[in-house]
């Protein structure tokens, strides 16, 4: 039996190829505004603390206040999942929605390092279809449409060729989610195989360096999805491979993600798996 099929009346429901171009014109001007608002609520910054090492800032909540705002202004039946307000727990699995990171990289954005984004993606049965990625500090903009290709500042971006573990650069993610052994584990693996690691605190702008071919892969052992839509859809659309990450229990609950150039993928799973 397939618990996951996606019911008759959801599909016929669905926006058309041209209704899902439109929503990506209204993510990037978006993406623009909650970028200005974040930059603007950083002089005025207030932090809590969700956990250890994981803050939580006054701008997140704002940056989705005005997403969900926006998103029931121009599309009032559109259903939105975010990163500080939730809204994945009544999801039926394969259905439509946003799903949003108000701002990737709090803990860089909290601590005035200019690393972190704003990522907004829209899915269809529960796959990204859309994805925009914004960095408001360097003013860069990343967007994807599946089977239109990934682009930076409208210019299309491809990821690289990089084939063999040996002298790759891979970003390891990490959060206070897991403990830290088993990603020591995995750095000591990537350099013992000729790698190099580097961690830099957002794994959406980590997403979007391999899409952009700036680095060869971008790996984490628990990610959550509102981390990684925008980003995977990228990476996808840029010719690199990504694991199979958007299932019911992806979407609900996170888990890894390795995402890469094609021909470094199967490496790099294998690493990331062992
Ligand atoms: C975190 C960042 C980090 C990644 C974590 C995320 P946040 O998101 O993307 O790079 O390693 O898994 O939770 O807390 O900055 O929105
Ligand atoms: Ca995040």
């Amino acid at each position: 039996m397939n618990n996951h099929a996606p019911g008759k009346n959801a599909v016929s429901q669905r926006p058309s190829e041209s209704d899902l171009l439109s929503r990506l014109q209204f993510a990037e001007a978006l993406a623009r505004t909650c970028g200005e608002l974040a930059i603007r609520e950083s002089a005025q910054l207030s932090i809590s603390a969700k956990g250890v090492h994981d803050v939580l800032t006054q701008a997140d909540l704002a940056v989705e206040r005005h997403i969900r705002d926006a998103v029931a202004s121009a599309y009032p039946g559109d259903k939105v999942v975010g990163e500080e307000m939730g809204g994945q727990s009544d999801l039926p699995d394969y259905a439509d929605f946003w799903l949003v990171d108000p701002i990737d990289g709090t803990a860089n954005y909290a601590a005035d390092i200019p690393r972190w984004c704003i990522s907004i993606a829209y899915l269809r049965a529960g796959k990204p279809v859309i994805g925009v990625l914004f960095d408001p500090v360097i003013n860069r903009m990343y967007t994807a449409a599946e089977g239109h290709g990934a682009h930076q500042d409208g210019k299309p971006i491809k990821a690289r060729a990089t084939k063999s573990l040996q002298g790759a650069t891979v970003e390891l993610g990490w959060s206070p989610r897991l403990k830290f052994d088993a990603y020591l584990k995995n750095a000591n693996a990537l350099m013992q195989a000729g790698g190099a690691f580097v961690r830099r605190g957002s794994g959406a702008l980590g997403l979007a360096d391999v899409a952009a071919g700036r680095v060869d892969g971008y790996a984490e052992l628990h990610i959550n999805a509102w981390d990684c839509a925008a980003g995977v859809l990228l990476v996808n659309e840029a010719g690199g491979s990504c694991n199979d990450f958007f299932t019911p229990e992806g979407v609900r609950n996170g888990g890894l993600l390795v995402a890469s150039t094609a021909g470094m993928y199967v490496s790099l799973l294998g690493l990331m798996t062992k």
